[in-house]
């Protein structure tokens, strides 16, 4: 039987992509992929399609996609229809929460605004503090909401802690590690079964092989 794969692109894409050439997959239209968004395997019974993140869910928990490759940032904030399968170990960052380093936000009595494109995840982070927290939702560019004044503080994303330097903001806490996952879509588990497993060892076999390289 015939896989379907959702694949996120941007950000995550090239290191996917990379992985599943070491595979062995025929990704090679992937690689020289012009603006095009579907794409077949060259040498397996396998589709591709490039998707936003938040979309990987939604292709995969209809079933569109019969798995994902989607950061955990993603599906902490997202939908949980789908099972997930293995720790690509790329595409590592984390979760954080920043603010000007004036401000003494963990400590703050009363109530605090924090900005982030991810409500779900720092709510249930100052909830379970017990504080007493407004999430205000942004798009994109999270660092400019505490400069300007719309907020105490963020939690956003930091890989090199580049951007956060570069407009003086600084970490408070560490809210959670972050990498890329698999995620199957529940029926393809139990209808594709044989054909998932093998995508899924392929996969983990080279998860292994780069822990090894790089100890
Ligand atoms: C992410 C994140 C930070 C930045 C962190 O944004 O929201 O802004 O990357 O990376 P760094 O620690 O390596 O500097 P992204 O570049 O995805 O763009 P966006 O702000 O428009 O969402």
């Amino acid at each position: 039987m015939s896989l379907s794969i959702a694949l996120t692109k941007g950000r995550l894409e090239k290191k996917t992509v990379a992985m599943l050439e070491e595979c062995g997959y025929g990704i090679e239209n992937l690689k020289d992929k012009g603006r095009a968004l579907v794409f077949e395997d060259t040498k397996k019974d396998i589709r591709y399609f490039l998707v936003k993140s938040n979309d990987c869910l939604t292709y995969v928990e209809h079933g569109v996609a019969d798995l994902g490759v989607v950061g955990k940032d993603t599906i902490l904030e997202g939908g949980k229809e789908y099972y997930e399968m293995l720790d690509l170990e790329i595409g590592k960052c984390k979760f954080i929460v920043a603010s000007l380093p004036d401000i003494d936000l963990l400590n703050k009595v009363g109530h605090i605004k924090i900005g982030t494109k991810y409500p779900n995840v720092a709510k249930a982070y100052f909830n379970a503090k017990g504080m007493d927290v407004e999430i205000i939702k942004i798009d994109g560019s999270v660092e400019l909401s505490p400069i300007l004044g719309l907020c105490d503080g963020i939690v956003d994303i930091m890989e090199t802690g580049t951007t956060l330097k570069e407009n003086g903001l600084v970490v408070l806490d560490d809210v959670c590690p972050i990498s890329a996952r698999v995620i199957v879509n529940k029926a393809s588990f139990k209808l594709k079964r044989q054909e998932v497993m093998d995508v899924l060892k392929d996969l983990e076999r080279m998860v292994k092989q780069n822990a090894a390289a790089h100890q």
